[in-house]
């Protein structure tokens, strides 16, 4: 590592437009990278230090001599910022020699933090790859490795597709452990996103899915096929701009997800609004249980649905266009 080199990458958030949740049982899913980042900057520093410092507002040190496991005393922060501490050392071991030196991460995101948006997937991202490249030229493929295992630190069981999302951008169809493949798209898409400002847990929406799956297999196994069958649909409504059948898509798969559980009653108020104001479809994106809900709004119309959804609602209205690059190192 060279001392003095300062290394940047940024990663984007994501929005889930079917099959989450469904997609870590091996069903498929569509998600899209949108135009809200996270900026990673790295640099050594002369302390057996690995510090992390986030725009979120949490700030923390740890060893870069040792692994440290999570402890029960650790605050908000810590417990926050542990999984990225964890990826750092991981790369950090295999490349210092010299005792006392470190590395220091700073962290600047734009993406509302427990909103269903992946921004702690994109903070991973970013992370590995700002910190692996004071080392190497890190690939893709190495970044989004590291980035897994430390998002497994975060959520136990990912399906893999936020990483994979905030890698590699663009709107993909995604099987975990599988080949992806891009989704065209015959026009440009965009959709509004409604964060109900409810921080939810990913891990604590996992484990609900997982106990539901355990109590009701038949029925988890028919609305996985259903979802399975949302998706090649939604594949093709989007290969012909079809923006009215999107919205019934996303409408059916809000239902299933409100079967499964995983909405809760400010979700589904939200998510009728949209549909009172002229969304042709909106549902829950991401883990459920608060977070934000999607809307696909005909295009002319969606200056006029964010100034409805304000007057009403004091929730954050962002437009977002699907699509976006992944991973940029600089
Ligand atoms: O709410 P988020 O951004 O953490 O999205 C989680 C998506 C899930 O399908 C619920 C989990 C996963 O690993 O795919």
């Amino acid at each position: 590592m060279t001392r003095g080199k300062i290394m940047r990458a940024s990663a984007p958030a994501k929005v889930m437009l079917f099959g989450e949740h469904f997609v870590v049982y091996g069903s498929p899913a569509i998600l899209g990278a949108i135009d809200r980042r996270v900026q990673a900057t790295a640099r050594c520093i002369n302390s057996a230090e690995i510090n992390i410092s986030s725009n979120v507002g949490f700030s923390t040190s740890y060893s870069s001599q040792t692994v440290e496991e999570p402890r029960l005393h650790y605050s908000e922060g810590q417990r926050f910022l542990h999984p990225l501490y964890a990826a750092i050392y991981g790369i950090l071991k295999d490349h210092l020699v010299e005792r006392n030196i470190g590395v220091r991460v700073d962290i600047t995101s734009d993406i509302p933090w427990g909103a269903g948006l992946g921004s702690s997937a994109a903070s991973c991202v970013a992370t590995v790859a700002a910190v692996g490249s004071l080392f190497d030229k890190p690939q893709k493929g190495w970044v989004y490795s590291m980035a897994l295992r430390a998002e497994k630190i975060i959520h136990k069981n990912p399906s893999g597709a936020d990483c994979y999302i905030s890698t590699f951008g663009g709107l993909i169809y995604y099987i975990k452990k599988r080949q992806n493949r891009k989704i065209r798209s015959k026009r440009d898409l965009s959709l509004v996103v409604i964060n109900t400002g409810i921080r939810h847990s990913t891990k604590a929406q996992i484990s609900l899915v997982k106990d539901f799956r355990v109590q009701n297999r038949p029925l988890f196994n028919s609305l996985s096929n259903h979802v399975t069958r949302i998706c090649n649909e939604a594949v093709s409504a989007i290969g012909l701009g079809d923006k009215k059948r999107l919205g019934d898509l996303m409408n059916e798969n809000h239902s299933l997800l409100s079967e499964l559980g995983i909405s809760n009653d400010e979700v589904n108020d939200l998510v009728k609004l949209c549909l009172d104001n002229g969304a042709l479809g909106a549902k829950l994106t991401g883990a459920g249980g608060g977070g934000s809900v999607i809307a696909l709004i005909p295009d002319k119309f969606q200056t006029d649905f964010i100034t409805k959804m304000g007057k009403k609602k004091s929730s954050q209205c962002i437009p977002v266009k699907i699509g976006s690059g992944g991973l940029l190192i600089y």
